[in-house]
C-alpha cells in the first residue's frame, strides 16, 4: 500500500488522447469521437485530419504492458491517466458498461504490481455524445449526471486507487479548446476567434463544473475510502506584454482573473472575482450565481490543488479578443514552445503566489512539460535528441523544488507526458512526450529527456 507521504515522481495522460479503441467493448460515443471523425476539426487548425481512433494504442493490454515496463525503467512511482466516460456509461446516464469498468480495473492493477500508483482524473475534456447533445456543461443537469459517473468510479476503484482527480483544466476546456472546436465545426474563416458573448455563455457552464466538482467532493469524502480527492487547474501567469501601457497592464489583470484566479477564489474564498463577474455579466445578462451554490463550492473545497503549468502568458490589449486579452499568439521569446515561453522562474511565482494567497494547499504538479513538434526531435539511430524539452523538465523541476524547499506543500511532479499523443486540436503535429512515438508502427523511443528525468528521480529519491 502507499503512503501518503511519499513524494509523487510520475507522468501523466489523458484518455482520448492515448487509448484509442475508439469503438472496443460496448465504448459509447464521445464528443472527440464526433470532432474528430464527422467534422474533422484538426483539418481548420493543422491542415489535415487526425483522431483518437487508435492513437497511441493504450487501451490494447499488450500494449500498455510494455509501456509500464518502460515506465518502471524510467523510475516513476505514479502514473496519472483519465478514464473515459462514454466507456463506463457509453450513454453518459443510466446503464453501466462492465467492459469499460474492468479495464480501468485492470489497468490499476497492473500499475499496482509494478508498484507505480494510479492517479485517476475523472474527467480529462472527453464527454459522452448524448450529453453533448443535451447542452454538455451548460445544462445544469450536468451537476446531476456528474455526480453519478463520479461515484460509480469511486466505489469501483477506490478500494485501490487513493488518489482521483474530479477534473481537468476547466478553464482551458471550456474557453479554449471547446469554442475553438465548435469554430471549426462551423467553418468560421478565422477559427481562433472568440466572441464576449461566448466567455460569457461559458460562465455558466464552469460554474456548473465547478458545482458538479465540490458535489463529486462531498460524495467522495462521505464514503471515506481513505484516499484523497483534488482538481486539476491550469495556470498561466500573466505579464503584460508592454508593461509601460495600461491597457495592457489592464488585460493581464483580467485574464489572470479569468485563468488563475477563478476558481481558487471560488473554492478558497467563497467568491468569484469581482473584475471578472462584472465583464461575465456584461455579455451574459443571464449569469448570476446564488450564495447556496458559492456555500457549496466552499464548504467541499479538494483535498489538493493540481497545478499544471507549461509557461506565463505575455498578455496585450487587443479588441479582437474576448474581453479585450490576447494571450495565445503573443510570446516574443526566441524559444518558441507550443505552450508559450520557456520560462521556469514563473513556476516558482506561481507556487508561492498559490501558497500564500490560498492557505497553502497540498499541491501536485499533475502536468508540466514541453511541446516542441519535430523541430527539436532528431531521431539519431536509437535516441531521440530534443535537447530543448530536456533542458525544460530539469529547470522546471529545480524551481519546483525550491519552492517546496521555501514552504510550498508540494507532494508530487507529473510529467506531461510519458509518450507522443493526441494533441488535441493539433492532432499528431505536437509532440510532448518523453517518448517519441512513430505513429504508424507504435513503435516507442526513449528520447534524450527520458534519461535526463530518469536521472534526476534517481539522484532524487530518497
Ligand atoms: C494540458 C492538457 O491537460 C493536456 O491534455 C494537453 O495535452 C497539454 N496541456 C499540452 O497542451
Amino acid at each position: 500500500m502507499f503512503t501518503q507521504d511519499k513524494f509523487l515522481w510520475g507522468v501523466a495522460s489523458a484518455a482520448y488522447q492515448v487509448e484509442g479503441g475508439y469503438q472496443a467493448d460496448n465504448k459509447g460515443c464521445s464528443n472527440w469521437d464526433v470532432y474528430t471523425n464527422d467534422y474533422q476539426v484538426t483539418k481548420a487548425f493543422i491542415g489535415k485530419q487526425d483522431t483518437g481512433n487508435v492513437a497511441i494504442n493504450f487501451y490494447d493490454r499488450t500494449q500498455y504492458l510494455q509501456d509500464i515496463a518502460l515506465m518502471r525503467q524510467l523510475g516513476v512511482n505514479a502514473y496519472r491517466f483519465s478514464i473515459s466516460w462514454s466507456r463506463i456509461i457509453p450513454n453518459g446516464t443510466g446503464q453501466v458498461n462492465s467492459q469499460g469498468v474492468a479495464y480501468y480495473n485492470q489497468l490499476a492493477d497492473d500499475l499496482l504490481s509494478n508498484e507505480i500508483e494510479p492517479v485517476i482524473t475523472n474527467f480529462h475534456w472527453d464527454l459522452p455524445y448524448k450529453l453533448q447533445e443535451k447542452g454538455g456543461w451548460a445544462n445544469s443537469d450536468s451537476v446531476q449526471w456528474y455526480a453519478e459517473y463520479a461515484n460509480i468510479l469511486f466505489t469501483n476503484y477506490g478500494d485501490r486507487v487513493k488518489k482521483f482527480i474530479t477534473f481537468n483544466e476547466p478553464f482551458i476546456n471550456l474557453f479554449f479548446i471547446e469554442p475553438l472546436a465548435h469554430n471549426a465545426i462551423e467553418n468560421k474563416a478565422n477559427p481562433y476567434a472568440i466572441s464576449n458573448e461566448t466567455y460569457g455563455k461559458q460562465a455558466e457552464a464552469v460554474h456548473h463544473l465547478l458545482l458538479a466538482s465540490a458535489t463529486a467532493i462531498q460524495n467522495y469524502h462521505q464514503l471515506k475510502l481513505g484516499g484523497t480527492i483534488g482538481i486539476t487547474l491550469s495556470f498561466t501567469p500573466t505579464i503584460p506584454l508592454d508593461t509601460n501601457k495600461a491597457e495592457d497592464v489592464q488585460a493581464a489583470m483580467i485574464f489572470d482573473g479569468l485563468h488563475n484566479r477563478w476558481f481558487l477564489d471560488a473554492m478558497y474564498k467563497g467568491k468569484y472575482p469581482d473584475d471578472v463577474v462584472k465583464l461575465h455579466q456584461k455579455y451574459n445578462p443571464t449569469f448570476q450565481v446564488s450564495a447556496e451554490d458559492m456555500q457549496l463550492i466552499a464548504a467541499n473545497k479538494p483535498d489538493f490543488i493540481g497545478v499544471n503549468f507549461y509557461a506565463p502568458a505575455y498578455v496585450k490589449a487587443d479588441d479582437s479578443a474576448p474581453y479585450n486579452a490576447e494571450w495565445f499568439s503573443t510570446n516574443p521569446d526566441e524559444i518558441k514552445m507550443f505552450n508559450g515561453p520557456v520560462r521556469p522562474e514563473y513556476l516558482y511565482k506561481l507556487l508561492m503566489w498559490i501558497k500564500n494567497e490560498y492557505d497553502n494547499p497540498v499541491i501536485y504538479i499533475t502536468e508540466n512539460g514541453a511541446g516542441f513538434g519535430e523541430l527539436d526531435e532528431q531521431l539519431d539511430k536509437d535516441l531521440v535528441k530534443d535537447p530543448l524539452r530536456a533542458d525544460y523538465i530539469k529547470r522546471h523541476i529545480d524551481t519546483a523544488l525550491q519552492a517546496k524547499q521555501d514552504g510550498v506543500d508540494l507532494r508530487g511532479y507529473m510529467l506531461w507526458s510519458f509518450c507522443d499523443n493526441f494533441e488535441w486540436l493539433f492532432g499528431y503535429d505536437k509532440r510532448f512526450g518523453i517518448v517519441y512515438v512513430d505513429f504508424e508502427s507504435q513503435r516507442r523511443t526513449p528520447k534524450q529527456s527520458f534519461y535526463e528525468y530518469q536521472q534526476i528521480i534517481l539522484n532524487l529519491v530518497e
